[in-house]
């Protein structure tokens, strides 16, 4: 699959996983295309832990309300720490969404699919503290994402996005750019 293809056959996965294991070699690669991403100042402020240990995987997925990724084979947990690239600018989050949609490209490319879980973990409840715990992530780390990873058992729905022309335009906002 050439590079654009890839990006336009991502799509966020919500369905059941089949229970196919995903190999440690597989992980291994979607978490070394996370770790390769740029990041501001290289300060490489993303870490990861995928977790695939059966029971260790039920007690994540027991800890998240509500539920998601309740049949996901492996689990990608994100972790960011606020360390500033220079003055006041810390770019943790822009360096973990780099890492994110490497990993995500990544998985698409294997033929597994993921979702991009931020909001379910973000929120009000904390969930994200709750993993971290589990998992003995320090306290200077935050768990921002999870990306479930495993073969699709369902067909994926894509998500209905804008034109090009309402959002993408050449050489001035909302112009057609077509040439003389
Ligand atoms: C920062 C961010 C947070 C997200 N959090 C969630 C989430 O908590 N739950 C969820 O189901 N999808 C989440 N998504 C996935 C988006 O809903 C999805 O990308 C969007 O609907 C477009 O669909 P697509 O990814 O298939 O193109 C998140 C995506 C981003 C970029």
């Amino acid at each position: 699959m050439d590079i654009q293809q890839l990006m336009m056959e991502r799509v966020s996965y919500r369905g059941e996983f089949q229970s196919t294991p995903v190999s440690r070699e597989a992980l291994r690669m979607i978490m070394e295309a996370g770790l390769a991403a740029p990041s501001g100042c290289n300060k490489q402020t993303t870490s990861l832990i995928t977790v695939d240990e059966p029971e260790l995987l039920e007690k994540i997925k027991k800890s998240i309300d509500p539920p998601i990724c309740e049949t996901a084979p492996a689990m990608i947990i994100v972790l960011t720490r606020r360390i500033y690239a220079y003055r006041q600018k810390c770019y943790s989050i822009q360096d973990y969404s780099a890492a994110i949609e490497n990993m995500l490209l990544t998985i698409t490319a294997m033929g597994y699919q993921s979702c991009w879980y931020e909001g379910h973990i973000t929120d009000s409840d904390n969930i994200g503290r709750k993993l971290a715990d589990i998992l003995g992530v320090p306290g200077d780390y935050d768990a921002v994402c999870v990306l479930p990873v495993g073969y699709a058992a369902e067909t994926a729905v894509r998500a209905k996005k804008k034109t090009f022309e309402e959002r993408a335009w050449f050489n001035g906002f909302g112009k057609s750019g077509e040439r003389e």
